[in-house]
C-alpha cells in the first residue's frame, strides 16, 4: 500500500469519530501543518522523475481535497450540533413576566437647580460651586459679619471644630467670596448648592438649598437688580406677570438690604403665582457693601454691584406643589416616584425663552 493510501485510510478512519472542534484541528494540523503528513509527502516530489510525479502529484491532490473536504464538513456539522444544542438549551420563554425594574427619576431639588441655572444663563449669569465645608472667614468675616456680630448667632452654624475655624456653610454668600478672591471684576455669576444650620421643623430641614447671585461691574445699581429678579421670578413660575415687593431689610453685606416678597392666592387649595393679595417671602437681596469688596480686593469707588440669596427648596415647593420640606431628604422611593422628573421631561424655561 502506498504511503499516501495509508495516510488516507488512517485519517478517514480518525475523521469518522471526530465529534469536536479540538480534535478536528489537531487533526487538520497533523495533516496540513508545516510538516503535516500530507505536506510531507508533497515534499517527496522533488525527488520522483516526472512521470511518477505527475501520477503521485494528482493521487495526492486528490487525497488532500477529499480529506479537506472531509474536514470542512465535520467542521460545520458540528458547528450546527452546537447551535442546535444551544436553540434546544436556551430557548426563550415569551410566556414569561418581565423582570421588573426600577427607573430613576430626577429629583425635584436638582431639577429646580438645573432650571434656575438655564435660566440665570440666558441672561449672562455662569455657574460658580464652593465647598459645604467653608472656613470661618469665607462664610462670615469676609462678609462684614465680625465676629461678636449677632448675625452669626442667627444662623445657627454647625461649627466643626473647637476653634470654630471650620463650618458647614449657613448659606452660599461664601462662594461670592470666592469668586471675587479668584478672578478680577467684572462678576456675574449664581452658586447653587446645599447649605446648613441646625433647624427642623416642617418648613426647616438642616440641609438646605440656596442659590446665591452676584453682578459686580461698573455701573450696576438697584433698578438692575430689581428688572434681574423680576425676570427671574416670571421665567421660573412661567407666568407672564408677577406682584413683586421689595421691603427693607438687613444683612452684613449688603447696603441697602431688602427682602423680595411675591404675590400669590390660593385657588381650589392651589396657589397661583402673581395674583392676588397674599405675599410671600423668597429671596434676601441688596447691593454689596463695600465692606465686602474691600475684604476681596475689588476696588468699591470703582466698582460696585448687587447679590442676593434665593431659597431653592423653598421655590420646588412653591412651584411644584409640595407642601413638607422634610420628605425632600427621606429618600422614600414612592416620594420621588411621584414627585420625581423624567430625565426627558423638558421644562418649558429650557425650551428657549420665547415668550
Ligand atoms: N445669605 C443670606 C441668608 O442666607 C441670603 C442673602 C441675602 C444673600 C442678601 C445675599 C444677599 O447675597 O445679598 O440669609
Amino acid at each position: 500500500m502506498s504511503d499516501i493510501i495509508k495516510i488516507k485510510t488512517e485519517y478517514l478512519n480518525k475523521l469518522k469519530n471526530v465529534s469536536d472542534l479540538k480534535e478536528i484541528n489537531q487533526i487538520k494540523s497533523e495533516l496540513f501543518g508545516k510538516s503535516g503528513k500530507i505536506s510531507d509527502e508533497f515534499k517527496k516530489l522533488g525527488s520522483q522523475n516526472s512521470e511518477e510525479r505527475k501520477k503521485i502529484s494528482s493521487e495526492l491532490n486528490d487525497t488532500k481535497s477529499e480529506l479537506q473536504n472531509l474536514i470542512e464538513k465535520k467542521i460545520k456539522d458540528i458547528e450546527i450540533n452546537e447551535i442546535n444544542l444551544k436553540l434546544k438549551n436556551e430557548r426563550i420563554d415569551v410566556t414569561l413576566p418581565e423582570r421588573t425594574f426600577n427607573r430613576g427619576k430626577i429629583h425635584p431639588v436638582s431639577q429646580v437647580i438645573d432650571e434656575i441655572s438655564s435660566i440665570f444663563s440666558e441672561i449672562g449669569f455662569s455657574v460658580e460651586e464652593g465647598p459645604d465645608v467653608e472656613n470661618e472667614y469665607n462664610n462670615f468675616t469676609a462678609l462684614n459679619t465680625p465676629e461678636s456680630h449677632p448675625a452669626r448667632d442667627m444662623h445657627d452654624t454647625f461649627y466643626l471644630d473647637k476653634n470654630k475655624k471650620f463650618l458647614l456653610r449657613t448659606h452660599t454668600s461664601p462662594v461670592q467670596v470666592r469668586t471675587m478672591l479668584k478672578g478680577k471684576p467684572p462678576f456675574k455669576i449664581i452658586a447653587p448648592g446645599r447649605t446648613y444650620r441646625s433647624d427642623s421643623d416642617q418648613t426647616h430641614a438642616p440641609m438646605f438649598h440656596q442659590v446665591e447671585g452676584l453682578h459686580i461691574d461698573k455701573n450696576i445699581n438697584m433698578a438692575h437688580l430689581k428688572g434681574c429678579l423680576n425676570y427671574f421670578i416670571k421665567e421660573f413660575f412661567e407666568v407672564d406677570k408677577i406682584k413683586m415687593r421689595f421691603r427693607p431689610s438687613h444683612f452684613p453685606f449688603t447696603e441697602p438690604s431688602a427682602e423680595v416678597d411675591i404675590g400669590y392666592e390660593m385657588k381650589d387649595g392651589k396657589i397661583i403665582i402673581g395674583e392676588g393679595d397674599q405675599w410671600l417671602e423668597i429671596l434676601g437681596c441688596g447691593m454689596v457693601h463695600p465692606n465686602v469688596l474691600k475684604n476681596v480686593k475689588v476696588n468699591p469707588s470703582k466698582y460696585q454691584g448687587y447679590a442676593f440669596g434665593i431659597g431653592i427648596d423653598r421655590l420646588a415647593m412653591l412651584k411644584y406643589g409640595i407642601n413638607d420640606l422634610r420628605a425632600f431628604f427621606e429618600t422614600d422611593y414612592r416620594w420621588l416616584s411621584h414627585f420625581g422628573f423624567d430625565p426627558l421631561d423638558v421644562p418649558s424655561s429650557y425650551r428657549g425663552l420665547s415668550r
